[in-house]
């Protein structure tokens, strides 16, 4: 197929390009700056200069595709407006395309409530943290839209051993200082490894039904205490974490930071009975062990 990535050089979208590429497909990368052109060249995709704010200068210059991924998140405060006219664009300019695209749009684990021990699935009424509450009709769009065939991903809490939401951590280890936790040691994040959740949209775009979502969580729920404890153990410095409030993280790196104080617990069982999905990275602590 060829596929048209957004925040092909992001968190969730470099392991995106990486798995298709993988997979033998073809690769054109929104870039909105020369940097991220090469990035996305590096991985062995077609870059194309554009910006998610500003569609109307490229989403009707796309050649013929199979279908887009979207991750790009400009995580500033207008971002529910850059969404809402993204597809304004973007769902008109892909109507007009030769085929039917597939439409794969990411919303993710902060959209549902803390849920103590409940666990969440795909039927679960959002609770969405106040920031991404536009998420919702944004993908309410793409799930409901005749001209794509769209489907929607919820990554779990988007991890890598030294990258993703433990880059912090690392941090804060290889500084020797206590480690930063939100809310207190005790919370539950549901986990996905980045190139777990890229096969997974692989998976999605080869199978899911139109109008399907997706929760994209290897591990149920993971306690952020221990996580903290083995970069601590790891790098040998002081075990016991530093807590920090949700307004402190809100004020240092933006509202939508609250969601580092969620305890949830999410289900990805319907991705792994519906769509064969097998995530391999089941416990984080041994890849942090093995840090160099
Ligand atoms: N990471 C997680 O744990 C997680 C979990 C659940 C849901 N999500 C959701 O997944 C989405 C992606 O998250 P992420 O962690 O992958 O984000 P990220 O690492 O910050 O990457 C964001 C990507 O979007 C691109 N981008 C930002 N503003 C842009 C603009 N104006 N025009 C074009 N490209 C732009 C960035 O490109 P540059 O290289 O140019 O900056 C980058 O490639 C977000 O909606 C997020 O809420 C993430």
């Amino acid at each position: 197929m060829r596929i048209f990535v957004t925040g092909g050089t992001g968190a969730i979208g470099s392991a995106v390009v990486r798995e298709l590429i993988a997979r033998g497909h073809e690769v054109i990368g929104l870039a909105r700056s020369e940097g991220a052109a090469s990035r996305i060249a590096a991985c062995g995709a077609i870059p194309m200069m554009g910006d998610i704010a500003l569609p109307e200068l490229w989403a009707t210059r796309l050649p013929a595709i199979d279908a887009v991924i979207h991750t790009a998140c400009d995580f500033a405060s207008d971002m529910g407006a850059i969404e809402r006219h993204l597809l304004d664009v973007l769902l008109p300019a892909l109507a007009a395309q030769p085929n039917k695209v597939r439409l794969i749009t990411t919303g993710g684990c902060w959209l549902f409530g803390a849920t103590d021990d409940t666990v969440v699935t795909e039927a679960t009424p959002f609770d969405p943290l106040p920031a991404f509450a536009w998420m919702v009709p944004q993908l309410q769009r793409v799930l409901a839209s005749q001209s794509v065939h769209g489907i929607v991903i919820h990554p779990a809490m988007v991890y890598e051993p030294a990258g993703g939401v433990f880059r912090r951590f690392l941090h804060d280890a290889k500084e020797g200082r206590a480690i930063r936790i939100v809310g207190r040691e005790q919370i539950r994040w549901p986990l996905v490894h980045s190139e777990d959740l890229a096969a997974l949209y692989a998976l999605a775009l080869e199978h899911a039904p139109a109008g399907s979502s997706y929760i994209g969580a290897a591990i149920e729920s993971y306690p952020v205490g221990q996580i903290a404890s083995a970069f601590a153990k790891r790098f040998g410095g002081p075990q016991t974490p530093e807590i920090v409030s949700t307004d402190t993280i809100a004020t240092e790196l933006g509202e939508w930071a609250r969601g580092y104080g969620r305890d949830q617990h999410l289900s990805g069982a319907k991705a792994r009975s519906e769509l064969g999905w097998r995530p391999s990275h089941l416990d984080p602590e041994p890849e942090i062990a093995n840090l160099p």
